[in-house]
This record gives C-alpha cells, structure tokens and sequence, in this order.
C-alpha cells in the first residue's frame, strides 16, 4: 500500500481552536495500538500570520503559510484539513479537491444546501476522498448507545432525541464573533454550527426524517462588538426540530433534533436516548463514564454501567480510564484516516459529503417550517 496512504502527510488551513487540536491529537498518535496509519502534520496556513507561531513548537511542521493557495500548491501534502468560519468553506474546500488532495472537512460543510451541494459534487467528480469532522460518535458512550440501538434489544422504537446543548450565550455580555453572525456562519446558525454533531448518528442509523416542525429562537439580537458599540447578532440561537420518521414496519417515530446555544447548567452537552418498548438506552457527556440501559420489566428502572476507554482504536490507557475531547478527536482522525486506507473495518466512520447534504436538507427544510410556521415535508 502508498505510504501516501499508511503516512499521510496533512496539512491545516485554519490555526484556530480546531487546527491546534489536530497537532495535539497526531504528536501523541503512538498511543495508538491498533491503528493501520501514521500521520505526519508537515503544514499550517492561516491567514493571521500570529496564529501560525504557536505550530513552530511542533517539530514535524515545516511549511508555515499565510495564503492557502501556496500551501496547496506544494507536493508534499497528501491531506488537508479545513477549519475556518462557514463562508469560507466552499472556496477553500473546492481549491483543496482540484489541487487534488484528499479533504477532511469542517461541519456545516459549506454555509447552506446549495454549497453543500457543490461540494459534494466537485468531490465525487474528482474522486477525492472527503470526509466531515463529527467526532462525539467516538465516545465509548456514544459507540455502546449506536451498538445498542442496532442490537435489536429495542423492541418497537418510541422514540429518538439527540441533543448538543451550550449555555455560553447566555451571558449577554459576551462579545460578538463569527459564529453569530449570518454573513459568516449562515442562515441555519445554530443548525450550522452543531447540528451534525445531533443529526449525524440519526442518520447514520438510516432515521432520516420524512416531516419536521422546527422552533428556532433569537434570544438576545446584539452583543458588544469589542471595540465600545453594539453589533447585530443575527443568527438563531437555539433550535428543536420536532421531527417524524419512517423505520421499517414503524411509521411516525418521533425524533427530536436540538441545538442550543443558550441551555442554561450546559457546557458542551451531547445527549442521546433511544427509547423501544422492550429496551432503551440514554448516554450524555455531563456523566461522560455512566451509559444507562434499560430493559422491560416489573418495575420501571434504568442500569447504569460504568465506562470506560472503550474507544474503537485501542490505546495504551488502561481499560477503566477515562476518555474525553482530545481522545476522541484522535479516534475520529483514526477512523477518517483508516477508512482512506481502506482499513475501517466494520468501526463507525466518519460523515460522508451524502450525510453533510442531508444535514443541510434539514436546515433547509427547518428555515422553511420557523418561516411559515408549518410542519414541512422533506
Ligand atoms: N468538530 C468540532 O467539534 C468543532 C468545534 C468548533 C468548531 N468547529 C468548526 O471548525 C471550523 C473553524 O472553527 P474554529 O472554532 O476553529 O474557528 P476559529 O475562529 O477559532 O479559527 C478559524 C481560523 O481560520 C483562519 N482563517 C480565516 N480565513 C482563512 C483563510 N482564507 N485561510 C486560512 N485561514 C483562515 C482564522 O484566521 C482563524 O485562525 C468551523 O467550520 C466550525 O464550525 C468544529
């Protein structure tokens, strides 16, 4: 097999808060056991050239860039990862595939349907392979839930809710940046910005929704713009889509999509429940070691079970340890690199350019349904 594929070497476009993580994540890779692939992280570009510095401390970079197209040109880059606001991503995105490297991409997966759409063409044109960041499915937690759900201990379904919930906007204080602005992170705001981390198992699990009502809030319309005045902040802060699904001999499941940016005690939130007549199962990162199951009964009770590094790539960390962001940021790298070996197995995979679209449909469909105040049909 190419060592451009067993040793990718990858680049970052984006030195924010998602570009570090990938050079925390590959300078301890060796606590991988079984893991087919070693990346290398050999080029970071940002267009803030103060952003680049704090990558000089990591000893396998040795392109620091300030223009994308630069870095693109250059031979010895096999991957390119993509972390920059949302009205970026299709430019770069599609200046990755025709410079013709292999892409792992940033969600929403460009700022609405009709990019998305783009994209996912360009990369099927090109026969690049492309994935889309989502790393919560990689938790021990979240990979037992998936297990569980497709165990067939459910029974009927009754119904499904996931859910990524921040409280940080609640401080109205709080200055303005991208992320709250539609010119940059898009129509579908808070959709954009952590709905794949909700939709992504739904759909992955073929629960695609065939109906949905969605109640979107703007809760707070300006915020300090850092230099004395106010600016607009104009994307939805929280959303609950109220959605139906068709699964086989089931119709009409309720699945209950919801992303919030103002969820009061939340951090980082990400719950998933599943709940069947003969068995159900609840995981949330606020008790990140406790899965819960239950089984039908006398009495109406949940298991607790508690976790541990459960992770579909072993590590050298010790079985009852625990595991969190940074860790699962490393599996998720695993798996998009793995599967681009051709080395996945039968492990949860990263979100396809199909999964991205599908996401957007939903925005789109949501953006419809808060706008005339209707159920819409996708
Ligand atoms: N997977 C996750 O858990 C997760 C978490 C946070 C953000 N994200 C996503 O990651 C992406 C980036 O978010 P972030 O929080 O890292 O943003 P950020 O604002 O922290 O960083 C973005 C960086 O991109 C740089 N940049 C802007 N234009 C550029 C260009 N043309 N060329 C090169 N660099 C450029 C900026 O200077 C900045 O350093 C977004 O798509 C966001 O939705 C994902």
């Amino acid at each position: 097999m190419s060592s451009s594929l067993l040793t990718p070497r990858v680049a970052v476009i984006g030195a924010g808060l998602m570009g570090r993580e990938v050079a925390s994540a590959f300078g301890r890779w060796f606590s991988l056991l079984d893991c087919p692939v070693r990346p290398e992280l050999v080029a970071v570009c940002d267009v803030n050239a103060a952003a680049l510095d704090w990558f000089r401390q990591v000893p396998t970079v040795r392109h620091f860039d300030t223009d994308h197209k630069v870095m693109l040109a250059r031979a010895d880059i096999d991957v390119v990862y993509v972390a920059v606001p949302h009205h970026l991503h299709e430019a770069l995105y599609l200046d990755v595939l025709r410079a013709g490297k292999d892409l792992l991409a940033e969600k929403p997966f460009g700022i609405d349907l009709a990019a998305a759409t783009r994209i996912r063409d360009e990369c099927v044109k090109l026969g690049r392979f492309v994935r889309v960041s989502s790393e919560f499915p990689f938790l021990p937690g979240a990979q037992r839930a998936i297990a569980y759900a497709r165990s067939g201990s459910l029974g009927k379904i009754l119904s499904i809710r996931n859910s990524f919930l921040h409280s940080s906007d609640l401080d109205p204080t709080k200055p303005i940046n991208w992320k709250r602005q539609n010119k940059f992170c898009g129509e579908a705001g808070v959709m954009n910005d952590l709905g794949l981390h909700v939709a992504h198992v739904p759909l992955r699990m073929g629960w695609k929704p065939k109906r949905l009502y969605a109640q979107l809030q703007k809760i707070y319309t300006e915020r300090p713009d850092g230099k004395g005045g106010m600016a607009p902040c104009d994307t939805w802060d929280n959303a609950s889509l109220h959605c139906t699904v068709d699964l086989p001999g089931q119709p009409d499941v309720p699945l209950t999509l919801e992303m919030k940016r103002m969820s009061p005690t939340d951090t980082n939130s990400w719950e998933i429940e599943i709940l069947g007549t003969d068995g159900g199962v609840r995981y949330s990162t606020k008790l990140p070691k406790t899965l819960l199951t239950f089984t039908r009964g006398k009495e109406q009770t949940w298991s607790a079970t508690d976790l541990g590094f459960g992770t579909p790539f072993k590590t050298i960390t010790g079985g009852i340890f625990e595991p969190g962001f940074p860790d699962i940021l490393m599996q998720m790298w695993a798996a998009y690199l793995a599967e681009r070996a051709g080395q996945l197995g039968d492990r949860f995979g990263c979100a396809t350019p199909d999964e991205a679209v599908a996401h957007h449909e939903l925005w789109a469909a949501a953006l419809h349904s808060q706008a005339e105040q209707r159920v819409v049909t996708l």
